[in-house]
């Protein structure tokens, strides 16, 4: 039975970040491989503004995605110069590298991990804010929105990691994403889905929102356009409380900052297309964790076989160590879906458990440093990366 290849693959649909390979602070010599900055990035919006040093770069992907990606070579107290172990951070669905630095200097992940001495590299997929560039297409044409989670893992992340490993490594070229990364950390890992509970999305996948998006020719998602909002608007129509929409999504969040709602809303919810959409929702339908399902004559042509190919979690190599936190109020990633990913890895994951913790807490929690990123980076710290210069 034909299985779908790149291990790494099967590392997409989480919400994760991991960790590269010591980075040599060798950027100088490659250089010109960027554009000029942008002056209105990620980098100028939100981190610099914090007392930051904030880079900006792009990668082309495969299939000619522009990304930009930011690099934060180290924090207010710690000084550049020195090598630093490298963390690439990537965010989850609707989301942005600026969802790394949402809260304050104390609180959030990235700003944390550059005060701790790390080389922290931030990821933006293909149609968020920040990545809306192709070297032939525009966002406004179709083409643009035909890829789901399956091209993310197989492009962007690849583009991503390589180009931050390189940056690092200068001519430090490995063939598969698994050997470029040393360890990898995922919060609220989703790979199964249907025990979902969010009651916004199972809402919406018994209205057949992703089909109908699809016949309607809406090949962009974006919650925040106006049809976006008329789409929100019609999934709740009294039937959920859509006063608390993010509890409605996420779940019950139990540290998250309300009054910082219109900040978040400044940069959130980012764009992503209704294919991607239409393929989680498979998931949840079917139960499985595969490749999109173009249907019967679809998958012949596309995979030559009916069923799309399952990714199998087993093929992560256990040589990877990766370590976990998850939520009991999580309303996306389930406990039941989330013990089903960590059964069906090769060795046992390092986890972290809290009861009350929803989706968005991992992030935004105002009690996250304490609560999740302490451990987190002692995982991180305890990779050996020191060792390996
Ligand atoms: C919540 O957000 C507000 C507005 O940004 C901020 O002033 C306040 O300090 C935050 N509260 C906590 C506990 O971080």
């Amino acid at each position: 039975m034909e299985r779908a290849r790149s291990p790494a693959s099967n590392l997409l649909p989480f919400l994760l970040f991991i960790i590269g390979r010591v980075s040599c602070s060798l950027e100088a010599t490659l250089g010109g491989t960027s554009p000029p900055p942008a002056t209105d990035g990620l980098c100028a919006a939100l981190i610099r503004p914090s007392g930051y040093p904030c880079s900006e770069h792009t990668v082309e992907t495969k299939d000619g995605y522009l990304l930009s990606i930011q690099r934060v070579q180290h924090g207010k107290k710690t000084l550049g110069g020195m090598p630093h172990p490298s963390v690439f951070l990537q965010h989850g669905l609707f989301q942005g590298g600026d969802t790394w630095f949402a809260n304050s200097f104390e609180q959030s992940l990235g700003f944390i991990l550059a005060d701790n001495g790390f080389d922290v590299w931030v990821g933006n997929v293909r149609g968020t804010r920040w990545s809306h560039d192709h070297t032939r297409l525009s966002i406004h044409e179709k083409a643009f929105w035909d890829w789901s989670w399956q091209e993310l893992a197989q492009y962007d992340l690849q583009a991503m990691i390589s180009y931050g490993t390189i940056m690092g490594l200068a001519a430090f070229t490995m063939p598969d994403i698994v050997e470029m990364v040393d360890a990898a950390a995922l919060l609220c890992p989703i790979s199964y889905l249907d025990h979902i509970t969010s009651t916004f999305v199972l809402r919406a996948v018994a209205l057949h929102l992703d089909q109908m998006l699809l016949s309607l020719g809406i090949h962009e998602l974006n919650f925040r356009s106006d049809t976006g909002i008329q789409i929100l608007d019609s999934i709740c129509d009294g039937h959920m409380d859509c006063n608390n929409l993010l509890a409605s999504i996420t779940g019950d969040n139990c540290c998250f900052n309300l009054s910082r709602m219109d900040y978040y809303l400044k940069f959130e919810p980012h764009p992503s297309s209704t294919k991607n959409l239409h393929h989680l929702f498979q998931m949840i339908r079917k139960g499985t964790f595969a490749k999109y399902d173009y249907g019967y004559w679809g998958n012949l042509k596309h995979y030559h076989r009916v069923h799309p190919p399952s990714f199998d979690l087993s093929d992560i190599p256990d040589s990877l160590p990766i370590w976990m936190g998850y939520g009991g109020h999580d309303a996306l990633a389930d406990i039941t879906d989330v013990e089903r990913t960590i059964a069906g890895l090769k060795s046992k994951p390092e986890l972290l458990y809290i009861d009350n913790y929803g989706h968005i807490d991992f992030i935004l929690s105002v009690k996250a440093e304490d609560d999740v990123y302490r451990e987190l980076i002692r995982f991180l710290k305890s990779r050996e990366l020191y060792s390996s210069y």
